[in-house]
């Protein structure tokens, strides 16, 4: 795997992280999207970066993968925008969200537990706390991505796995990756 956008994975018998790096919008696009053909009903994707990082355009990768065929843009002002694809997208954006109450207060704690797909940029504003996973409004079993910045467009995508479920997407994401760059 000698490519910079191969990532580093643990062997799968133990994997719980992935790192890879990012040098444009299009590489991110293009891990988000190989996400996207893996999701199942009911998963979780945390988001996790600051402004400009690119958690959206994640979520746009997310979106192509899941067959959506509208422009997704950042839901900052609505917290949640719906798309459809081959399985419903729910796409949230929890900037706005003072108190993580706030999210059981609209109704949004239905979606996490259900038939889509729920991807949460600012996912710590919905965390009491992210060391107490389990008292997040979608439970203990998410996955997260946390977005570093470098010089320029470099990034770098750390992706973890809090439990069964989304220890499967990170094994199929570390596969996936290391076939797209073979
Ligand atoms: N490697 C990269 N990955 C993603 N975006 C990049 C990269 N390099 C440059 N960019 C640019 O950085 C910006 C990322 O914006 P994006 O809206 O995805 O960030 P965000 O993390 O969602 O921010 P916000 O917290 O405001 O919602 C875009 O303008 C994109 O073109
Ligand atoms: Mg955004």
């Amino acid at each position: 795997m000698s490519s910079a956008r191969g990532g580093d994975a643990r062997s799968s018998a133990e994997r719980v992280s992935l790192d890879v790096p990012s040098e444009s919008v299009e590489q991110t696009r293009w891990l988000g999207a190989i996400l996207g053909g893996l999701l199942g009903p009911g998963d979780v994707v945390l988001l996790h970066g600051n402004l400009g990082a690119g958690k959206t355009a994640f979520t746009q990768g997310i979106g192509r993968g899941l067959g959506v065929a509208a422009t997704i843009n950042s839901p900052t002002f609505t917290i949640l925008k719906e798309y459809a694809g081959r399985l419903p997208l729910y796409h949230f954006d929890l900037y706005r969200i003072e108190d993580p109450g706030e999210l059981e207060a609209l109704g949004f704690a239905d979606y996490f537990a259900g038939e889509g797909v729920s991807v949460i940029e600012w996912a710590e504003r919905g965390e009491a706390d992210e060391a107490e996973g389990a008292d997040a409004p979608w439970g203990a079993d998410a996955l997260r991505v946390r977005f570093e910045r470098g010089a320029g467009t470099a990034r770098l995508l750390r992706v973890a796995a809090t439990g069964a479920s989304s220890r499967r997407l990170l094994d199929g994401l570390a596969d996936a990756v290391a076939r797209e760059v073979a």
